[in-house]
């Protein structure tokens, strides 16, 4: 049996680089998908893998980043939507389009930009599986519960993007035959997104990500969850 092959959009550093190194100790073959050549090299020659020059918010970049999987691997096993940003802290007030346009145009279109570009290649896989990082900064419930860490971020358009990765993946569940689209939220993990105050490490903050690309197909599509279990919408 050949290995699983995965992509991972932003595997250079953080949840994706551990998410990296973790599926390759499973046996997966992983394709690194990294903006800087030296860093997504040097990721995929610890992780025995391939760098594919990836940057999503740049549709020439992640077709020809398709162009090179059809090219070298001929079919794509397991998509981790990974790469994200957080956009400026500012005032919200002080947003601006071009912000939004920053933040989403990673975050969102990014994911629809890999979707549309990588489907060809999932469905020449026998069990294709997509995984999308969310957060719980996008949980409506979560984000009302004073209990919770969520609650204490008030970061409009980061938020909303998070909300519209939950959504495009149970919309991409629903709507796209074959393929299993589930949305991990990694939970409050220190990694350069947060400048390291994150109370998690990447082991814990990979769990749901790394659960949901291994899982079997009975477990479903359509779910959003973290490594505790469902995601509060
Ligand atoms: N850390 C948390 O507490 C937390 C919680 C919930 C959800 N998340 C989500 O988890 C995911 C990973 O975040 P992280 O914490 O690991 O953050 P991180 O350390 O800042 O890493 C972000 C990754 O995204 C990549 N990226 C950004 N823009 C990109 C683009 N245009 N094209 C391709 N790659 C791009 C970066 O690549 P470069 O190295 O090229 O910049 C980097 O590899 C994100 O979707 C984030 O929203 C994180």
């Amino acid at each position: 049996m050949t290995s699983t092959i995965t992509l991972i959009s932003g595997a250079a550093r953080g949840l994706g680089l551990e998410t990296a190194r973790r599926l390759s100790a499973l046996g997966h073959t992983v394709l690194v998908g990294a903006r800087d050549p030296e860093r997504g090299r040097a990721v995929a020659e610890e992780v025995g893998g391939r760098w594919v020059a990836l940057d999503v918010a740049d549709s020439a970049s992640v077709a020809a980043a398709a162009k090179d999987v059809a090219a070298h691997e001929g079919r794509l096993d397991v998509l981790i939507n990974n790469a994200g940003v957080t956009g400026p802290f500012k005032e919200p007030a002080e947003l601006t389009g071009e912000d939004a346009l920053a933040v989403f145009g990673v975050n969102v279109l990014g994911i629809v930009r890999m979707t549309h570009a990588f489907l060809p290649l999932l469905r020449a896989s026998a069990d294709p599986r997509v995984v999308n990082v969310t957060s719980g900064l996008g949980s409506q419930t979560l984000t009302h519960d004073a209990e919770r860490v969520e609650h204490s971020v008030v970061s409009p358009l980061y938020t909303s993007s998070k909300a519209a990765v939950t959504m495009l993946t149970t919309q991409y569940a629903r709507g796209v035959e074959g393929v299993r689209f589930n949305a991990a939220d990694p939970g409050y993990t220190a990694t350069d997104l947060n400048h390291h105050t994150g109370t998690q490490t990447v082991t814990e903050g990979t769990d749901a990500i790394v659960a949901l690309a291994t899982e079997d197909a009975s477990a479903g599509t359509g779910r959003a969850v973290d490594r505790e279990g469902p995601l509060p919408w």
